[in-house]
């Protein structure tokens, strides 16, 4: 299957390996295509993995995780392109942290919305799922 993963950090890159593993064409996303992090990525994952921008990791995948920071979640969708998530499946697996008093972190959104809501408010066409984010990432395989 293709797979689109938004996010270069360790939860990108987490899934991203263990569904390369798998056998899936995964493609991981950021801000530029070329960036050092995804590249070094696709060296180590090797099998059907590549890197481009958010937009083409999205355009790539039949179905997309979103492994982004929860505050920068938004942006990075918006980057990525509703043309491009339009009826596709995607995992939300972020969390709304906020860290800028400190640990531990308190939420950017929480009790009457959440981050999921608001994307999916966002993204009406898109079939958002929250999965995954309780966990730490060497869990997630
Ligand atoms: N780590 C865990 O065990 C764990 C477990 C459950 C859930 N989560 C959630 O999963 C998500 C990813 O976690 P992580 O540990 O992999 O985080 P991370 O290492 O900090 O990676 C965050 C990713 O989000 C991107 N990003 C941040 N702000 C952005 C913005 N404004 N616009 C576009 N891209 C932006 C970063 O890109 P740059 O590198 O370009 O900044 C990076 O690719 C988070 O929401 C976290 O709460 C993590």
């Amino acid at each position: 299957m293709k797979i689109g993963i938004l996010g270069t950090g360790v939860v990108g890159k987490t899934l991203a390996t263990g569904l390369v593993k798998l056998g899936h064409d995964v493609r991981m996303g950021a801000r530029s295509a070329g960036g050092d992090k995804a590249k070094a990525w696709v060296r180590e994952a090797g099998g059907k993995s590549s890197e481009g921008t958010f937009a083409d990791a999205a355009a790539h995948g039949e179905m997309v995780f979103n492994c982004t920071s929860g505050a920068g979640s938004l942006e990075a969708l918006n980057a990525a392109g509703a043309g491009n998530l339009q009826g596709k499946i995607l995992v939300d697996v972020a969390n709304p942290l906020d860290f800028s008093r400190g640990m531990p972190p308190t939420l950017t959104v929480c009790n009457t919305d959440s981050l999921a809501e608001q994307i999916q408010r966002a993204f009406p066409k898109v079939r958002v799922v929250k999965s995954l984010n309780t966990v730490t990432a060497a869990l997630m395989v």
